[in-house]
């Protein structure tokens, strides 16, 4: 396919995603807009609950079941894939657009040798003879930066360590050379030396191998060390959109991003197992009890009467956005607004 410079690889408008609950219908993904561009890392930070996952599933076109899409598009280099046919779609899953999950125990098949599995994701989406499609499992294993990458096609899951399956993961999601990798908290189950070890592969593979990578994460230190670009998410909303280095440097425009920056230990930096997101007061609310104002008002230490009942507009400054009446557009030491 041409490539069309100037078109974002991923570009997502206004996507919502409906669910049927006894408690009534949520939208855990609600109005979401962002861009990947070619070579570009974003993260996407939230407390659980907050829809990164549904979000990610969502670019594959996995939509729980009665799901439904009431409105967005989702454009992969120029192509609106909710228009797209359920076959259409699934040969782009998988071959232009793959997904790392957080555990990896889930997502490989026991009873299957490793090599097999690679070969079977090979054979479903390319017509390559065998000899070659072999060699092609081990580059992608040594891609991934298995030592021993014949030993481990013939190894079965539970032979590997958790990091080593983490890699298997990575090295399956890579398989075909895709444009776009999402990574659904790929550290969690790993501990802190080989969470950043996965993390620092991911870096490499998205500067070396794809073009994309939208980096899941509650961690800010992680997000730190892998994202150009910092996407926040609250409530199934979008409230922060920045470039990391000024998230990280000046500092975030929200003020949850801020909330959750500042409450991060001090001079945390990788090293530790993956942390929740610190305690921010206050709960996020229910989908289904949104307030009428700001979702993140309640605990909102700058909301007022209009945050608490009017829905906040996206101001920008800069690469940066939020969706905040009173977001930090000011310079460092000069709150804008006080409480
Ligand atoms: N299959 C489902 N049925 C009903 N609710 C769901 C389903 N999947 C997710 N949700 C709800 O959608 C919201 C967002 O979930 P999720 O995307 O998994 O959040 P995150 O990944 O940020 O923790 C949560 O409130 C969750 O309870
Ligand atoms: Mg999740």
């Amino acid at each position: 396919m041409a490539e069309e410079e100037g078109l974002p690889l991923l570009d997502v408008r206004h996507l919502s995603v409906s669910l049927q609950t006894r408690e009534g219908v949520i939208r855990p993904v609600s109005d979401v807009s962002f861009t990947i561009g070619r070579g570009e890392a974003v993260a996407l930070v939230g407390e659980s609950g907050s829809g990164k996952t549904l979000t990610g599933l969502s670019l594959l076109g996995l939509f729980p079941p009665g799901a439904t899409v009431p409105s967005g598009q989702i454009l992969f280099e120029g192509q609106d894939l909710l228009a797209l046919d359920a076959t259409a779609f699934r040969r782009i899953r998988g071959q232009r657009i793959s997904m790392i999950f957080q555990e990896p125990q889930s997502a490989l098949n026991p009873v299957l040798t490793v090599g097999t599995q690679m070969r079977e994701l090979f054979k479903s989406h390319v017509d390559l003879p065998d000899l070659r499609v072999r060699e092609e499992v081990i580059d992608r294993l040594r891609s991934a930066g298995l030592p021993d990458p014949e030993r481990v096609s013939r190894s079965y899951p539970h032979q590997l360590s958790g990091g080593m399956r983490q890699r298997v993961m990575i090295a399956m999601a890579i398989a075909l050379d895709p444009r776009l990798v999402i990574a659904d908290e790929p550290t969690t189950a790993l501990d802190p030396t080989v969470a950043l070890q996965i993390l620092s592969l991911l870096s490499s593979i998205r500067e070396t191998r794809t073009k994309g990578l939208l980096f899941i994460s509650h961690d800010l230190a992680h997000v730190r060390r892998v994202s150009d670009r910092v996407l926040v998410m609250y409530a199934g909303r979008i409230v922060e959109a920045s470039p990391a280095r000024r998230f990280f440097g000046t500092g975030p425009l929200h003020p949850y991003s801020r909330a959750l920056l500042s409450s991060r230990p001090e001079g945390a930096g990788g090293g530790r197992r993956d942390t929740p997101l610190p305690a921010i007061r206050g709960q996020v609310p229910p989908l289904w009890d949104l307030p009428p104002g700001c979702a993140f008002a309640p605990r909102c230490s700058q909301a007022d009467d209009r945050c608490r009942t009017e829905a906040p507009p996206w101001q920008t400054e800069g690469e940066s956005g939020a969706l905040c009446f009173y977001p930090d557009l000011s310079p460092p030491g000069e709150p804008r607004h006080v409480a």
